[in-house]
């Protein structure tokens, strides 16, 4: 099957978070089981293209009443993906993907909306239509919107399906109404049965409706966000598609993410050789500052987005019981001012427990999953999150929220197998009922050995979601599938019941 991947980033081009992560890997996994595969990206200010050679002509985008112009360069070609970067500077030659200082840009329904309509009017620069559109979050979900309402009496995606993952359902792309005409929509799709949201343009509510089959990243999230308390006012609209509703979980690309052979660690280990770890950890802890490390204390990592969803306001709720225990805290991430602040003062109060770095630096991050012995997550929601999985190959024992992906990924360990701590309730006696219980076993250094090693042999490559992913794929391409989402093809808006 021929399946193009549309995103707003991925690895090695651009990246923020997990999204970056699984565009860089799963195409990857998808073209080693014979797939043809594709990745369109914009090219950002951070984006390394390969040779400036631009694959065709510009291309016109008729946005609004205006016209928007971009072109296509070629990426390069890598594990036999291709990739493409849509080049239109006024809207991607910017410091920030998303954002500048802490703030989105105010014109981001626009450059999403040149960015979904070049990679269609690219791809139908090829002879040869897509099978599959693979289209990830709110900044994507006008691809579907667009081939379903602009596009639908265009002959060339006639056979063209399209699948929409949801990565993270706490960002919706929510615009005001007079929005549409602006980005050559128009005004009758509107309505609750459309992009319509509490008085607001919603994207991925768009996306949710007008794709063929939608995913999320793990199973445990795709049954969450069915419900109130994790549904962010889309449960209603999710639970309508639950027929063509998956939760597949993410793997992971073990390619720079394995301690046997990652080349930004201090010193490679394998589950039966451990004792690069201890140098990993005693580099980490002089590269951030403390004199004379005492190696015996046990370093708890976090690596995150500085975001509420993330926990943060549990970790500031413990943050003065944390600076008592015999622990270091590493921490690194940069994000909202608030959770930036609580870190800064940590560090500035107990510089020898508290060691943190406000920035985003991938060589850290790789160094504080070496070098740590727990790895903290206590999400108030997680779809799947990466870093946990990362941890257990890294033999740093994960500590987390049973949400999302981390309560599928991570299981509680009862003194013989398992593989981390999990606590249920989001208050901070959990949390810290989870930490002590592993500063328990920290103590005990042949069972925490044993805790390492179940989690370094846990196997969470890509191969068998790409498969899960493959099927789907396939399913989509039968003509009596395809019978049944003729309803989205023909633009009309579908009735709440869905299929
Ligand atoms: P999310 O996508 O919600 O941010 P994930 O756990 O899925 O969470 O993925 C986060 C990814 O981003 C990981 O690869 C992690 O290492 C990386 N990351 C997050 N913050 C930073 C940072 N400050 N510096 C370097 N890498 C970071
Ligand atoms: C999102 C989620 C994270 C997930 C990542 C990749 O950013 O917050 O949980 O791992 O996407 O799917």
């Amino acid at each position: 099957m021929k399946v193009v991947f549309v995103a707003s980033e991925g690895v090695p081009y651009s990246k923020t978070g997990g999204l970056a992560d699984v565009v860089g890997a799963l195409p990857k996994a998808l073209a080693a089981l014979g797939h043809k595969l594709e990745v369109i990206l914009p090219r950002y200010r951070m984006t390394k293209p390969g040779p400036r050679v631009p694959h065709s002509q510009s291309l016109t985008l008729p946005l609004g009443s205006g016209f928007k112009f971009a072109s296509v360069q070629d990426g390069g070609r890598a594990n036999n993906v291709q990739a493409d970067l849509v080049d239109c500077p006024e809207y991607f030659d910017r410091e920030g993907l998303y954002q500048q200082k802490g703030d989105d840009y105010p014109d981001n329904a626009h450059r999403f909306a040149a960015f979904s309509m070049a990679a269609l009017e690219f791809l139908k620069r090829d002879a040869t239509p897509p099978d599959i559109i693979h289209c990830h979050d709110w900044q994507t979900a006008l691809v579907p919107i667009y081939l379903r309402n602009l596009y639908q009496e265009d002959g060339y995606f006639r056979n063209t399906s399209v699948v929409f993952t949801i990565h993270n359902l706490g960002y919706q792309g929510l615009f005001p109404p007079h929005l549409l005409p602006q980005i050559s929509l128009h005004a009758g799709l509107f309505t609750i049965d459309g992009l319509e949201y509490y008085g607001m343009v919603n994207l991925l509510k768009g996306g949710i409706i007008f794709s063929d089959f939608v995913t999320t990243v793990s199973r445990k999230y795709a049954e969450e966000i069915q419900t109130p308390e994790f549904g962010c006012g889309l449960e209603g609209v999710l639970h309508s598609r639950a027929d063509r509703l998956q939760g597949i979980v993410n793997g992971v690309d073990y390619e720079p993410w394995d301690p046997a052979t990652d080349k930004l660690i201090a010193a490679n280990y394998t589950p039966a050789n451990l004792t690069g770890k201890e140098t990993c950890k005693k580099v980490l802890l002089e590269k951030m500052g403390v004199q004379s490390p005492v190696l015996r204390r046990p370093v708890m990592g976090i690596v995150s987005r500085f975001a509420s969803q993330k926990g943060f306001d549990l970790i500031a709720s413990i943050a003065e019981h944390l600076a008592a225990l015999d622990l270091y805290v590493v921490a690194l991430g940069t994000g909202e001012p608030a959770h930036e602040e609580l870190f800064r003062t940590m560090a500035a109060k107990y510089p020898e427990k508290f060691l943190v770095r406000i920035a985003y630096d991938n060589t850290l991050a790789h160094q504080i999953e070496a070098g740590g012995d727990m790895f903290l997550m206590p999400s108030r929601y997680e779809p799947c999150g990466l870093n946990q999985i990362y941890s257990l190959k890294y033999g740093t024992v994960p500590i987390v929220r049973a949400t999302g992906g981390l309560d599928d990924t991570i299981e509680n360990f009862d003194g013989k197998s398992g593989t981390g701590f999990k606590f249920r309730d989001y208050t901070p006696h959990a949390l810290l009922a989870a930490i002590s219980a592993a500063l328990e076993v920290y103590a005990v250094p042949k069972i925490w050995q044993r805790l390492m090693q179940n989690g370094m042999k846990k196997d969470f490559s890509w191969a068998s979601s790409a498969q899960t992913y493959a099927r789907i794929y396939q399913t989509l391409q039968d003509p009596r599938t395809r019978s049944s989402t003729e309803v989205r093809r023909s633009g009309d808006v579908p009735n709440r019941g869905g299929f």
